[in-house]
């Protein structure tokens, strides 16, 4: 079945020469959705472009009645995703809580995509992000002119949320400072943005719902006050739970934007990005995965984002300087980059975890040695 284009989910026009590095959601997955929102029968929450089971579906992936494959975007918990899309089907916001490098913005990225066809309202959090990044600000130039009026005010991307019934995206929001992050709290428990100026008010029509991400390292810089916190539904975002699903999520990731930069695919990638994942799990988690050898934690995340910047990095060495084949020593250097960020005390424990658990490896010779050739 050919499937028109939904111009809800436009592509990028096709004839521009000039791509975007990085397409957002919903044009780089433009295809999935229309055919998405073509057999989704399901009743739909207002203003939503698909129902919360194929926003789900478009995140966990599956096959359509037609055959269509929907790639999956998320890997984890099931039960995870359908709570975070009901959540957005309430009146109650979503907050994706997690240590760093667990697709907390890919989540909100790409719910907000599906849900609402545009992931680009977003605020990124700062310990500099303004109220008026929440709120809205003033044209001054029409302000001086005219005084305020409609013309004069630059809505936010939350207040333009709230006029169009769309999502809005709000990044690291325990970076913001807390008062700044308090002018939330009218906004999503009266769903209203007061402008005293104009002694108006911007109410939030449905739809609209806003989704944050905040760092679990970050606890403590900004706290979110409890009166914020209880508009929230928190969701967890675990790190994977076995090296099979890290592998996977490295090795989709790292082939998606191997092919936006033009790359070659690896053969044999996947052994590669096994001993990375596997290192960066061992050091992450203190012991070696057959249970038998404690080590030492670094001072970084190691995270499955890092993972894939270590294997996307070793590629492109691979494609520009090696034959094309990802090796040992195509990703060795960027290891030791992320494992290493205090020289000193880092520095220390990859040497011990060098010498006493890949040294003895069966068939990891050849890791050994280039780790230890770029460890100096
Ligand atoms: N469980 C997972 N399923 C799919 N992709 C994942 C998963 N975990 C991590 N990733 C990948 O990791 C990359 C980084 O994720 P992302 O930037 O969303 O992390 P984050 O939780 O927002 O981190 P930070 O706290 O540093 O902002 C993304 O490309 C994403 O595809
Ligand atoms: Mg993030």
């Amino acid at each position: 079945m050919s499937v028109s284009v939904d111009p809800l989910f436009p592509e990028p026009a096709q004839q521009q020469s000039a791509q975007p590095l990085r397409p957002h959601a919903e044009h780089a997955f433009a295809t999935e959705l229309t055919a998405l929102a073509a057999q989704d029968d399901r009743p739909r929450p207002a203003r939503w472009k698909l129902s919360p089971w194929a926003v789900a579906t478009y995140l966990l992936g599956g096959t359509l009645p037609d055959g269509t494959v929907i790639t999956p975007k998320y890997v984890g918990p099931r039960r995870i995703v359908e709570v975070a899309v009901t959540t957005l089907a309430t009146d109650r916001a979503l907050l994706l809580l997690g240590v760093p490098g667990t697709a907390k913005t890919w989540v909100s990225e790409h719910l907000a995509a599906a849900v609402s066809g545009d992931s680009t309202l977003l605020v990124q959090g700062t310990a500099g992000t303004p109220e008026e990044a929440i709120r809205y600000g003033w044209n001054y130039a029409q302000l001086l002119a005219n005084g305020p009026s409609r013309a004069a005010l630059v809505p936010s991307p939350v207040m333009r949320a709230m006029t169009e019934g769309r999502t809005v995206r709000v990044e690291e929001l325990t970076r913001i400072p807390a008062d700044v992050q308090d002018s939330l709290i009218t906004i999503l428990s009266e769903k209203t943005l007061p402008v005293p100026e104009l002694g108006e008010e911007v109410q939030a029509v449905r739809g609209f719902n806003l989704v944050a991400t905040a760092n679990d390292r970050d606890r403590g810089v900004n706290e979110l006050s409890s009166a914020l916190r209880r508009r929230f539904n928190t969701v967890v975002l675990p790190l994977p739970e076995s090296v099979e699903a890290e592998v996977g999520i490295v090795a989709r990731r790292v082939d998606q934007i191997g092919r936006s930069l033009d790359l070659p695919a690896a053969p044999d990638g996947v052994d590669e990005i096994r001993r990375v994942v596997t290192v960066f799990r061992e050091l992450r988690d203190g012991i070696t995965s057959d249970g038998r050898t404690k080590v030492k934690s670094p001072s970084g995340t190691l995270s499955t984002a890092e993972a894939i910047s270590v294997v996307t990095g070793g590629l492109a060495l691979a494609a520009h300087f090696g034959d094309g084949v990802l090796r040992a020593g195509d990703v060795a250097a960027g290891i030791l980059g992320a494992v290493v960020r205090d020289p000193a005390a880092d520095r220390v424990v990859w040497q011990e975890y060098l010498e006493a658990v890949v040294r003895e490896r069966h068939g990891w010779t050849d890791f050994y040695r280039a780790c230890r050739e770029v460890s100096g």
